[in-house]
């Protein structure tokens, strides 16, 4: 079984996440890892912090000379910030008579709800008394971890040949022409490493940032939409057997735990709601007697991919929808803690959109998911069991009679 946890603040010294159960000989490039570090730092609207980040991943454990050892790997990402945090984010008690500097600055608690995130809520059930106790660990910068894990399940899925892309396609109200049914996936991924907005239609791109721009300057704030594409996926990834084994189920809570995402949809999902059934299920037909691959084909995707909680070999396409970002520079009425005083919305340096960043963070849960199947499907210890499992396997749906 595949699984991870993350730990690590805002602010505080590191992140880090444990990944458990990917198997031993799978080569790791680390590089490969920081890269996709480096995205989720990027894209048009992101606050200062991101000039300060520049994430790196340290390996410390479950990979020797670069082959993973089929022990949990630990993936450390440093705060570059750390040292202008260490008192705040202490976790020694402050000795308020040595170092009476440091006291104060660690004293000095966040008093101002902001709507829109975990401090309300979140103060009241841990029974905290600065705001900053929630903030820190609810904070999307935690993703930086999940990142670093997505990556790591990424080259899982390279090593049987399943490609991820994920790309934005909508921002406030523009919206991108995203018909990308003929498009190779890693000609989209250079399209949108090539893109600020990480969009692959240059005409919605341009738009969307005038929108960031003007937003910005009003102190308001944006969400938008992110797609993300898997293809070279086997048959039957996921089960339909039980309620928690389906691989839809999976991805929209993988999705939805990103923070501020509020909605997820699967291929055609909304727009089908509407349609009449002829116009949304994908007819199925015989691939011919020259075929090589599987002995049947769909010629449209509305499915997305999935079907009965599994995946049908087509290409995966699941959405993710953000809310505008909460902290905003207009702050929003709220209220004083403890004292319940009316006021205005704590401001702490903020994203104007993170729609862009919240793509990579897309991508990797839907990469851990999907390598979290393969494990359950094909596992082993090692990879060479996982690739003769999936070997045979594949046969199999080529010529499910048996016949060769
Ligand atoms: C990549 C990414 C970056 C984010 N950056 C910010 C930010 O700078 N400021 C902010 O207020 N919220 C930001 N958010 C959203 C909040 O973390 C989120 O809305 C909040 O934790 C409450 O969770 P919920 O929206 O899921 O209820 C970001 C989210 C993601 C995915």
């Amino acid at each position: 079984m595949l699984r991870f946890l993350t730990s690590g603040e805002s602010h505080g010294q590191a992140l880090i996440a444990i990944l458990d159960g990917i198997p031993a000989g799978m080569p790791l490039d680390v590089a490969r890892v920081d890269e996709e570090l480096r995205r989720r730092q990027q894209g048009y609207g992101r606050g200062a912090r991101q000039k300060i980040e520049s994430d790196r991943v340290e390996i410390v454990g479950g990979v020797r000379h670069g082959i993973t050892s089929g022990a949990p790997i630990g993936l450390l990402i440093k705060n570059k910030d750390w040292d202008n945090w260490r008192f705040v984010m202490s976790a020694e008690p402050i000795d308020e008579q040595a170092d009476e500097a440091a006291a104060q600055l660690a004293r000095k608690a966040i008093e101002r709800f902001r709507p829109g995130h975990a401090d309300l809520a979140g103060t009241l059930k841990f029974r905290q008394r600065d705001i900053r106790d929630v903030l820190e660990r609810a904070s999307a910068r935690e993703t930086a971890a999940r990142v670093a894990v997505g990556a790591v399940c990424q080259q899982l899925l390279g090593q049987f040949g399943i490609k991820l892309a994920a790309h934005v396609v909508q921002v406030g109200t523009v919206r991108a022409d995203a018909d990308l049914k003929a498009v190779d996936l890693d000609e989209l991924d250079r399209a949108v490493a090539a893109s600020e907005m990480f969009c692959a239609d240059r005409a919605a791109e341009e738009q969307m940032k005038e929108l960031v721009k003007r937003t910005w300057q009003e102190g308001d704030s944006l969400g938008g939409v992110v797609e993300v594409l898997a293809e070279g996926l086997p048959v039957g990834l996921g089960s339909y057997t039980q309620w928690d084994r389906r691989l839809d189920g999976q991805l929209g809570q993988a999705l939805m735990s990103v923070q501020a995402m509020k909605a997820v949809e699967i291929g055609d999902g909304v727009d089908s709601a509407g349609r009449t059934g002829s116009a949304v299920h994908d007819p199925i037909m015989p691939a011919g007697p020259t075929s090589t691959a599987l002995p049947f084909t769909r010629p449209t995707n509305h499915a997305g991919g999935i079907e009965g909680g599994m995946t049908n070999g087509e290409r995966l396409r699941v959405r993710a929808y953000m809310k505008p970002i909460p902290t905003l520079r207009n702050g929003l009425p709220s209220v004083s803690f403890p004292g319940f005083q009316a006021g205005t919305a704590h401001f702490e340096r903020s994203d104007v959109c993170a729609i862009s960043a919240a793509s990579v963070v897309c991508k990797a849960m839907v990469a851990f998911v999907l390598a979290r199947a393969l494990v359950d499907k094909f596992g082993g210890d090692t990879i060479a069991d996982m690739k003769a499992s999936y070997d045979r396997y594949l046969e199999h749906c080529r010529h499910p009679g048996g016949q060769e």
